[in-house]
């Protein structure tokens, strides 16, 4: 069934994040189609989504593949009044979507560094942050997010990886819910992004697997033998994690992901 945009509306009321829609059946993207379309189209707030993505992407070039009009993929356009902080923002929409799930009464909801949503383990939505300049000027920043929702199938390589709403709780739910509420609660966490609220911080730090914890790290993709412990994430968005010297350090301009806790040193 294609997504309604007017059920999306009336369960959405009265957030203003997410009440300027547009819809398509498919599309290339709607990360490329919400950084390409005009800035009079795309307001603050505005949610570009699709059934069908024909080229969907994921991080690190990666595709992101997800049945057609069963998930959700959708792009939320941003136009943030200051570019401090902007990385952060990964982490705000991973919990914005972590808080909806709980909303839907799921749990053992978990957020793998950066900014994988899991459940039980298992992916249930990724995130893809992109930025777009004019000139050496931030425009917008484009969220794109896929959530499985009623998908229970999924391909062979990422069978025992991958999970949906439907796989995790008990309560069937629609599309048009599931979008409204991640869209309530990304309007309340940018709003504490935007005065830089400490219990942000807070929140994202209870969630993300391998806090406290010694942990195997990959930096660029490459296993870094030197377990670290991540100890919190810094205002720009970046984890702060002390080293097996105990020294503290903080990772700038490296994609860093957390594997796993480790064995205790
Ligand atoms: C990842 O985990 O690798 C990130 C996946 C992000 C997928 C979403 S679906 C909506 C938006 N459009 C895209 O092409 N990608 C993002």
């Amino acid at each position: 069934m294609s997504f309604s945009v007017s059920d999306y509306l009336n369960a959405l009321a009265p957030t203003t994040f997410g009440s300027m829609v547009r819809y398509e059946s498919h599309t290339e993207s709607t990360n490329t189609l919400a950084k390409h379309l005009p800035d009079a189209e795309v307001p603050h707030g505005t949610v570009v989504i699709a059934d069908h993505q024909t080229a969907g992407r994921g991080q690190y070039q990666r595709s992101w593949l997800s049945a057609p009009a069963q998930n959700l993929t959708f792009s939320v356009v941003l136009t943030p009044g200051r570019s401090k902080g902007i990385s952060l923002l990964k982490q705000v929409a991973a919990l914005a979507v972590s808080d909806a799930l709980a909303e839907l009464g799921l749990r053992s909801i978990r957020i793998k560094w950066p900014n994988d949503v899991l459940v039980d383990n298992r992916k249930i939505a990724g995130i893809l942050v992109e930025a777009v300049f004019k000139g050496a000027s931030l425009a917008r920043v484009v969220v794109g997010i896929g959530l499985n929702v009623h998908q229970t199938e999924f391909p062979e390589e990422v069978r025992y990886l991958a999970t949906s709403i439907a796989l995790s709780s008990p309560k069937a739910c629609t599309r048009e819910t599931v979008l409204a509420a991640v869209m309530r609660a990304f309007e309340r966490r940018y709003r504490q992004w935007e005065r830089m609220d400490p219990l942000l911080k807070s929140d994202i730090q209870t969630h993300v697997i391998g806090m406290g914890s010694w942990c195997q790290i990959r930096i660029d993709n490459v296993p870094q033998e030197e377990k670290v412990k991540p100890v919190g994430v810094d205002d720009d968005g970046q984890l702060i994690v002390v080293t097996e010297q105990l020294r503290p350090f903080t990772f700038t301009h490296q994609d860093v992901r957390i594997d796993r806790p480790a064995e205790p040193l």
